[in-house]
């Protein structure tokens, strides 16, 4: 080998193993997706470094102890990759598994390329407007393919959108860019059928005194999608103003939202909104300045 082709080889190999390649993380979404299929939380713990964080809920566990020994039937996985934070978001759903659940998983990845922290959003019934054969439904009728590549925002863009929405919480002149159509998909319940054509995303009645903290982001170009972990104040009734675990994931082209998926977690069942709420009006556990809008639809 020449000198100089060594040289280059070394500098190849010096960047590849600080690089954080997409192929690499689809390869780590993929064993993900297949672990949690399998029950085999062994499968993730090998991809982990010694002192790896895990949660579920924001409460840590052992890998060994949570979700990942339960062999699962999944009937829809969706996984983002972040090159530059070198961490993944994989949304579950689980609605023919005898024991229906929607996950939603932040992974991300150390300069060895092993796992540094996992932290899940493990919702079942009970949480919020939880029904899994809905989420699986609506998210049949949308598309997440690939941004064509002369289409890309770029991930400021994209970012940007996701922000918005959580900076309107606090501040009612900020613009939220919905775009057309835009829908939001909560537990299971969709702001879709409000208007199938439109916008149903646009929230009547917002509070502008909310905020929303510990913002943790994935951002992924190829899919213009961002996922936003927060803590969002005032989602479980029970907690005061304690803020709850919550994802949310935003579907963005040219620059303007057109999908968001949430994943939230209640501490009492219901979120404490009371349980003489009958279970057929599940929906009604929505956030009340969500509600105006959905009780559109009759709920
Ligand atoms: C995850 O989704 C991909 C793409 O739709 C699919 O090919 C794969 O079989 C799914 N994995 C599992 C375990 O269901
Ligand atoms: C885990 O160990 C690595 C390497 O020793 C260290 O850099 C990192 O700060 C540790 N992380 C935590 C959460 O303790
Ligand atoms: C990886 O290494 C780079 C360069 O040394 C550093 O800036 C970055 O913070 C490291 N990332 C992690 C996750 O430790
Ligand atoms: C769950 O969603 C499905 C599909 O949209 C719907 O038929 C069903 O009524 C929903 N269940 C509840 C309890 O809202
Ligand atoms: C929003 O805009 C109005 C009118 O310009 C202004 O009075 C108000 O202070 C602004 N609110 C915030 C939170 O910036
Ligand atoms: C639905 O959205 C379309 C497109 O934005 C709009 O023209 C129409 O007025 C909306 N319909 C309702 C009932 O809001
Ligand atoms: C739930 O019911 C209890 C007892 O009737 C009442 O004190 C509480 O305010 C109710 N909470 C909500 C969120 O409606």
């Amino acid at each position: 080998m020449a000198t100089s082709t060594l040289l280059g080889w070394f500098l190849f190999s010096a960047s590849a193993s600080a690089a954080c390649t997409r192929d690499f993380l689809v390869g780590a979404t993929n064993k993900y997706v297949a672990a949690q299929a399998a029950g085999s939380s062994s499968d993730i713990a090998a991809l982990a470094a010694p002192n790896v964080t895990y949660t579920e809920n924001e409460i840590p566990k052992a890998i060994n102890e949570g979700v990942l020994t339960e062999a699962i039937k999944i009937d829809h996985n969706r996984s983002i990759h972040d090159t530059v934070n070198c961490a993944t978001f994989t949304e579950i759903i689980a609605a023919s598994n005898p024991h229906q659940y929607v996950i939603g998983t932040r992974i991300l990845f150390n300069n060895d390329s092993k796992i540094s922290l996992i932290e899940s959003i493990v919702t079942d019934a009970g949480d919020w407007a939880f029904n899994a054969t809905g989420y699986l439904y609506w998210n049949s009728q949308e598309n997440w393919d690939p941004i064509p590549e002369d289409k890309r925002d770029s991930r400021e863009v994209i970012q940007a959108a996701g922000d918005a929405y959580f900076d309107r919480f606090k501040n009612e002149n900020v613009t939220v860019p919905f775009g057309v159509p835009c829908s939001r998909l909560e537990g299971g319940a969709s702001t879709a059928p409000l208007n199938m054509t439109g916008d149903s995303c646009t929230l009547a009645g917002l509070p502008s005194t909310l905020v929303v903290t510990n913002r943790r982001y994935v951002v992924d170009e190829v899919l213009g999608v961002v996922d936003i972990y927060l803590g969002f104040p005032g989602l479980d009734r029970t907690q005061g103003q304690k803020p709850m675990p919550d994802s949310h994931m935003f579907r963005v082209e040219s620059g303007k939202i057109r999908y968001i998926h949430t994943v939230s977690s209640c501490v009492e069942a219901g979120c404490g909104f009371n349980s003489t709420i009958p279970p057929t009006s599940r929906i009604r556990r929505l956030r009340s300045f969500e509600r105006p809008r959905l009780s559109m639809r009759g709920y």
